[in-house]
């Protein structure tokens, strides 16, 4: 009636306080409430990271506490463009909480004062060395046949999961249809991954645009923007690798030399006599596997496997207890292995004290591909399995590390392995 414009309109709400923003002459929506909450650890065991996204540009606040939101925490905003899709633009929100206690319940909810998240909880990890958290570690969940999210979900909401391993290969893809497939997943795992940290690791479905949707999308401790990196949990030393710069050559021909520079570092001052001591299980998560008997023949069932040939020797010359990897979508335990040499611990034990590495693949959480094709097991093959599913671990003292593998389709398997160091 006044003829006012969208942007007059907006100028007048602001004025009256009301939070309402319009845009254009009819008032397009405004996305400024947080979308895509998770949680991963940050650089300490007092840190906790808290990431989002919204499609409009705001604050990025956290409130939080361990019974009130007495705490309020500012943090960054990254503005993210699709390279494919310049229409497309996501504001990725990152806020550090610190100083929080070993063991402490913490509600938060994050957004601005433009919009607010649901509330959500977590519990930080203790620093005790009785703690034994229960991990849960797969690769190769998408939105699409996502077959583990459920089981995922419903052991977060019990408390029987602490903390989420994602060892790649994410929705399928979060690049895909601009970007609408990963923003889907990752509203999917909002009610996981709001509520213990989500870690993840790179996969070969991460590739596009030199992997810019994991490295904007999920938020690992260090500086490489979550292609490599460790931490400690409980009594493990876990480190997390990148098995794609063997393949995606093109984004960088030192990339490999890079990490294998960092990773014989890490693995040297793990091995130092306090640090081993304390940690005394040492977890390498990658994507592609050294190991597999899988009918694909373009990667780890090739003895000139790139992963196996740049990397098993510094693994067992570092004493790397196991190696968790995904890729192939299935489930297979290996035999302790060294260059193609099954180095049972004894004929009745085999996994106690083992002479090299023991290896799993954990890739059936589900997704668009459905399964892969085992060949003939081989000897070095312990125990494969076809079904959907995930991994759960605990390090339960200095000498026993345990393993299920947790089935989506029918019973739960129970697969032990008793690792004594
Ligand atoms: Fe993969």
């Amino acid at each position: 009636m006044f003829g006012l414009t969208g942007v007059a309109f907006a100028a007048l709400f602001q004025a009256l306080g009301i939070g309402l923003f319009i845009s254009g002459s009819y008032g397009a929506p405004a996305y400024v409430y947080p979308m895509h909450v998770h949680l991963s650890y940050g650089e300490t065991d007092m840190q906790m990271v808290v990431t989002w996204t919204t499609y409009n540009s705001t604050d990025s606040v956290v409130e939080f506490g361990s019974t009130y939101l007495s705490n309020v925490v500012k943090g960054q905003v990254t503005k993210f463009f699709d390279a494919n899709d310049t229409n497309r633009i996501w504001y990725i929100h990152r806020v550090t909480l610190q100083d929080l206690k070993p063991g402490m319940k913490y509600y938060y909810h994050c957004g601005s004062d433009q919009g607010w998240s649901d509330l959500f909880f977590f519990t930080n990890r203790r620093t005790d060395i009785n703690w034994a958290p229960w991990i849960a570690a797969f690769g190769d969940m998408g939105s699409v046949n996502g077959r583990s999210i459920p089981r995922l979900q419903e052991e977060v909401a019990k408390g029987t999961i602490d903390v989420i391993l994602h060892v790649g290969d994410f929705a399928y893809d979060l690049d895909s249809n601009g970007g609408a497939m990963g923003d889907a997943f990752m509203q999917q795992i909002e009610s996981i991954a709001g509520y213990v940290p989500y870690m993840a690791t790179v996969g070969n479905h991460e590739n596009a645009m030199n992997f810019s949707h994991y490295k904007q999308r999920f938020s690992m401790p260090g500086d490489n923007q979550g292609i490599f990196y460790s931490y400690n949990l409980g009594r493990i030393h876990f480190v997390s690798i990148s098995t794609e710069v063997f393949y995606y050559t093109q984004y960088g021909t030192a990339q490999n030399e890079t990490q294998y520079n960092w990773l014989k570092k890490d693995l040297e001052k793990a091995n130092e006599p306090k640090n081993r001591e304390r940690y005394p299980w040492i977890v390498v998560l990658g994507h592609r596997p050294m190991y597999c008997a899988i009918a694909d023949t373009d990667d780890c069932d090739l003895v000139r496997d790139k992963v196996r040939v740049a990397l098993e020797q510094l693994f067992y010359e570092q004493g790397v207890d196991l190696e968790i990897w995904a890729h192939e979508h299935e489930y297979e335990r290996m035999y302790p292995m060294y260059n193609y040499t099954i180095c049972k611990g004894s004929e009745a034990y085999p996994y106690k004290n083992p002479a090299a590495p023991v290896h799993i693949v954990t890739g059936s959480a589900g997704c668009q591909e459905l399964h892969d094709t085992f060949l003939p097991q081989p000897k070095w093959v312990a125990k494969n399995v076809l079904d959907y599913g995930y991994t759960k671990l605990k390090a339960i003292n200095a000498t026993h590390l345990y393993l299920q593998q947790i089935s989506d389709d029918k019973v739960i398997y129970l697969l032990l392995v008793n690792l004594l160091s």
